[in-house]
């Protein structure tokens, strides 16, 4: 939700300001903006639309300075106009800034401010750089900390000022900002981002801005604030990822990329955690003692969109292997709610990006009631990874595309771990342990076996492709992998899709069905198998197309659809892990096919940092 990026060092800034801009392209994309010292002016350029146009408007400019920020925008106030994107400057342009978040007592701020200033934007990020401006009174850093004491909302925000040209301001309440820190070998710069991408090709060593903290650099030294104006002892962190897996080494997209990379990271999310000969798993994250974890008498687990499908499946793992009763809520509500938590609750927040602003508020929620609560998360040094007590990194390695693959199967992995390491506490057997655990080592290659079908998903998504409407059925642990399906299949290709339990179609769902309104039923052979073939039988009775997901040797399905995917067997609880692979290359295909911008759909952007 919104990319901010920065330099301040001894090179040109503005190719690293773009380069970095088109890392995080994914967060936002509506429009795009720079802003660089120049002999003690600013200079600014912004465009509608993606990074490439602000990229050719450049392209004849000549910038030489070597202190700027820059941002590509998702709108939050305001529409998508030049005017509205960012950077944002004061009345005399002289002071200006970039901002992700929502700032919202902005219309108070802007009254406060009256007709002293000038406003040209609908932007709240504009107010706040008024609001600086109006503070400043020759210290940008006390400037932006005086004026975020006035603020109410979230921010992370960057800030320089033509009378400081070698200094740079940030600041973050709720939005994450990363520094990377390349001060060795005759190396004097730092960057200011988002997140990490953009900083990888120079360094591996960050800082980690949080909450209330406000970064000066200046004059090549590095200081962090607290609300305060106290200085505060930062650690410098080493990053896990290297630039190349952040690439997308041949793929036509990264969404297709992260879907191929699915057998790879998936060996990532379970190595190391688990001990075959005792059946069991062990996950130090949860950093409950035994006692504690035999004191669990509920689970709930929190998140939004396919991190909470991910979560429903791991209902079901926790349910059936540990016994311990288990809800998926979604965090908007969540936070909303009069959660029943108590210190005998375990809670997990799931997160790929863990900076989902209604995941972080439901955590901080769940923190007050007492309950445990623990963090599943992908991005190593997120707010959420950081303000959990414990939890799990999934280590899918860099998501770019909006649309989540791997980040999936690998929070699902690391759930069935989990619920193993519960239930080998509780009531599941060393057999039965064992078994789960020889299962999930085969996932890998069965994935790989459906990633090869690629290209026959391919006709099937082609022939589907005029389709206007498609629904997804399951049942059992599949209902979540047909809720997921459909997720895919309307967020990449703006097909409208919905899912329900195969048993649900009765009860009104069935009139929807026509000659034009494909299914797609996921009837893979487990306890639930006649049950699902019944509906299936129903909808082909209504003469209603059929795309099946079958289980490898079901010959009996082949009166049932001309359009099956075969998928490799495996348990029933570890069915998602390949049965949501053979939806992503349909919801994938199908995109391609209708041409639209897979890795960044409309509307969209990766990290919903507001609420
Ligand atoms: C769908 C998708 C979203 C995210 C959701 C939560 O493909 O990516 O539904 O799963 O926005 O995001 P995280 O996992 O970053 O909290």
């Amino acid at each position: 939700m919104c990319g901010i990026i920065g330099y301040i060092g001894k090179k040109e800034a503005l190719p690293i300001l773009i380069k970095g801009l088109r890392r995080l392209e994914y967060r936002g994309y509506d429009s795009a903006g720079v802003a660089i010292i120049e002999d003690s002016n600013i200079k600014r350029i912004r465009s509608v639309g993606r990074i490439d146009n602000l990229a050719d408007k450049i392209k004849n400019e000549k910038f030489t300075g070597h202190v700027g920020i820059a941002h590509t925008r998702w709108a939050t106030h305001g529409g998508v106009t030049e005017e509205n994107a960012h950077p944002h400057f004061g009345c005399d342009e002289k002071l200006v800034i970039v901002h992700n978040g929502i700032i919202e007592n902005y219309r108070e701020i802007k009254e406060m401010l009256g007709n002293k200033h000038t406003f040209k934007t609908e932007t709240d990020t504009e107010i706040l750089a008024h609001l600086i401006e109006n503070n400043y009174t020759g210290d940008l850093r006390l400037a932006v900390e005086k004026s975020l004491t006035m603020v109410r909302g979230t921010y992370a925000l960057v800030a320089m000022h033509s009378d400081h040209p070698d200094t740079i301001v940030a600041a973050r309440l709720g939005s994450p900002l990363v520094v990377g820190v390349n001060t060795d070998n005759g190396h004097d710069e730092y960057f200011i981002a988002s997140d990490a991408s953009p900083i990888l090709s120079y360094t591996k060593k960050v800082i980690f801005l949080d909450d209330n903290e406000v970064l000066e650099i200046s004059g090549g030294k590095m200081n962090t604030f607290n609300i305060k104006d106290e200085i505060v002892q930062k650690n410098i962190e080493e990053i896990e990822w290297d630039e190349a897996e952040a690439q997308k080494q041949g793929f036509p997209h990264f969404m297709l990329k992260e879907i191929f990379d699915q057998p790879r990271v998936f060996v990532d999310a379970i190595r190391g955690r688990y001990d075959l000969k005792n059946g069991i798993s062990f996950l130090g994250g949860i950093n409950m003692t035994e006692e504690e974890m035999h004191s669990v008498n509920k689970i709930i687990l929190i998140a939004c969109g396919t991190a909470s499908y991910a979560g429903m499946v791991g209902k079901y793992a926790f349910e059936r292997l540990a016994g311990i009763p288990t809800t998926v809520e979604v965090s908007s509500e969540f936070r909303y709610s009069d959660p029943i938590v108590d210190d005998k609750t375990l809670v997990f927040v799931l997160s790929q990006s863990g900076e989902t602003a209604d995941t972080l508020a439901a955590l901080r929620e769940a923190k007050r009631k007492g309950a445990f609560v623990r963090g599943v998360v992908n991005v190593v040094g997120s707010t959420i990874a950081r303000e959990t007590d414990g939890g799990t990194y999934i280590h899918a390695g860099p998501e770019l595309a909006v649309a989540s693959t791997k980040a999936y199967t690998n929070t699902v992995a690391v759930l069935l771990l989990y619920a193993l390491q519960f239930g080998r506490l509780k009531r599941t057997s060393l057999a039965t342990g064992e078994r789960i655990l020889k299962a999930l080592l085969e996932i890998p290659e069965k994935m790989t076996k459906i990633l090869e079908q690629s290209d026959k998903i391919k006709v099937i998504a082609e022939k589907y492709k005029n389709t206007k409407n498609m629904m997804f059925i399951g049942r059992g642990v599949n209902y979540p992998v047909a809720l997921e399906g459909a997720l895919k299949l309307k967020e990449i290709s703006y097909v409208h899709a919905d899912a329900f339990p195969g048993g649900e179609l009765k009860h009104g769902h069935i009139a929807l069905l026509s000659t034009d309104f494909p299914i797609f039923a996921i009837m893979t052979k487990n306890q639930l198998y006649d049950k699902m073939r019944s509906n299936v039988e129903e909808i082909k009775a209504r003469k209603a197309p059929v795309i099946l997901i079958a289980t490898e040797g079901d010959v009996g399905t082949k009166d049932l659809s001309e359009d099956i995917i075969y998928v490799p067997e495996t348990m029933e609880l570890l069915e998602p892990l390949l049965n949501s692979v053979a939806l992503q290359l349909f919801a994938y295909h199908t995109a391609v096919t209708l041409g639209r911008d897979v890795d960044r759909p409309r509307n969209l952007a990766k990290s919903v940092t507001v609420e």
